[in-house]
């Protein structure tokens, strides 16, 4: 379950109402339910007890520095793609020791910084990184520790911007010479050989394409035994989806439970997960303003002051993201299907298209699940500031982040002359 509910026809974030937080510090607006981020954790690091394990937060799904402070406060781990993300993490408390460092495209300065202050592991998505991170260690006089992502190449049915796992895409080392590379990874004087680390795609919301993963991830771990190589960690990495409108993918129990039940034979193996989107999509929403409504013959706009630029995920993929009214007093409005569109000068910028809606201009509607790669997503375009972002914890609302303000549009910008 989620944390936001209507009680007497208003919606509340726990136990604060979400029209007072918008007419407080007004829209658009993101705000994030504590208690549901820290629940669903927990969820995946308690159907874990009993097994070693290390729940790594991918905190490019929601990277405020509150958010990875709750979590850091639980022991938790991160999953990270960049330098920034590791400094973030640093900054918000969390612990470097259980940082993992995923991502195609690591540079010098990134492994090094990561070397130095001591990332749990490195998920090397390509034979030249090996050789990079292995010659940045010499230089720094370190041993790095390494696991390979290897693509399984299963489909796992999602989105194909969020599919990862297969041939034709650019992540991973390919399960065909992946022995090798481990091989060769061994040979390697300044790296440690630690794990393998599997991530196949996002918003999956079937067990199948993650348990074919596994199959072939432990089909490796016995070839690599048999060549000598003796890894400590297996890393399934993220992906489990999340209800958006009516998808049932499985909770985060039954997830952990079908993977362990596969690794059952490999009890010296610790166990790794790295969910993003299942741990902080349903903790959050975004809150916009009907500025007008506007009706065209049969089509009937609700024309609101968040855009593309703040959300993208609609406009991106498509994707369909729940819109309810905040306050459903004005019920007694006439009900038409409207696009909700933003305001931004692109007609891909809708936040939803057909949907039924008794409302007015002025009121407020909260698009839902958006807690998860919305604000991190968000951009400036169109000279639009990024909204402010709150975290409610029982009944009191914390400013984890203040709205952008237009000065800080143009900052670090100069004239020539
Ligand atoms: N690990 C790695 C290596 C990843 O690339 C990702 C997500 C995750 C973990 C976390 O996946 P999750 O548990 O959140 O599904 N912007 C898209 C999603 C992109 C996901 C990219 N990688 C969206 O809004 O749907």
């Amino acid at each position: 379950m989620n944390n936001f509910k209507y009680l007497n026809q208003e919606l509340f974030a726990e136990n604060v109402s979400v029209t007072q937080l918008a007419k407080q510090f007004g829209t658009p607006l993101y705000i994030y339910s504590k208690n549901y981020i820290e629940q669903q954790w927990l969820a995946f690091d308690q159907a874990l007890a009993g097994r070693k394990h290390l729940v790594c937060y991918a905190m490019k799904a929601n990277s405020n520095l509150a958010v990875l402070n709750i979590l850091a406060k639980l022991g938790a781990g991160f999953d990270i793609v960049s330098q920034g993300e590791l400094e973030r993490v640093l900054a918000a408390g969390g612990d470097a020791g259980k940082v993992v460092f995923s991502g195609v495209a690591k540079t010098e300065a990134e492994i090094a910084r990561a070397l130095e202050v001591g990332v749990r592991c490195f998920n090397v998505e390509s034979i030249p990184e090996l050789y990079r991170i292995n010659e940045v260690a010499k230089r720094l006089n370190k041993k790095a520790p390494v696991s390979l992502r290897i693509n399984p190449d299963v489909d796992a049915k999602t989105h194909p911007y969020i599919s990862t796992g297969m041939k034709e895409n650019k992540f991973g080392i390919s399960y065909e010479i992946a022995l090798e590379v481990y091989k060769e990874a061994s040979r390697l004087s300044h790296l440690s050989v630690e794990g393998i680390d599997c991530h196949i795609g996002s918003q999956l919301t079937e067990l199948t394409p993650f348990l074919d993963a596994a199959d072939r991830v432990l089909a490796l771990v016995d070839s690599l035994e048999k060549e000598g190589i003796h890894i400590h960690h297996l890393d399934f990495g993220g992906g489990l989806g999340v209800c958006y409108n009516d998808e049932v993918p499985p909770t985060p129990a039954e997830f952990v439970k079908a993977i362990l039940k596969k690794v059952e034979n490999y009890p010296h193996l610790e166990i790794l997960f790295e969910p993003g989107r299942a741990i902080v999509a349903n903790a959050g929403l975004l809150v916009t303003h009907i500025e007008y409504l506007k009706h065209h013959e049969d089509n009937h706009f609700a024309i609101v002051d968040a855009g593309m630029n703040d959300l993208i995920r609609p406009a991106l993929y498509e994707s369909w993201m729940k819109i309810i009214p905040v306050s459903q007093k004005t019920n007694q409005a006439q009900s038409y299907v409207y696009n909700v569109v933003g305001p931004v000068c692109e007609s891909s910028d809708f936040l939803g298209k057909q949907r039924e809606l008794a409302v007015e201009a002025g009121d407020y509607l909260a698009v839902c699940s958006a807690g998860a790669y919305g604000f991190g997503m968000a951009s400036n375009y169109n000279s639009r500031p990024k909204p402010a972002e709150i975290m409610v914890d029982g009944n009191k609302a914390y400013v984890i982040r203040q709205r952008e303000k237009y000065t800080d549009l143009w900052a670090g910008e100069q004239l020539i002359g």
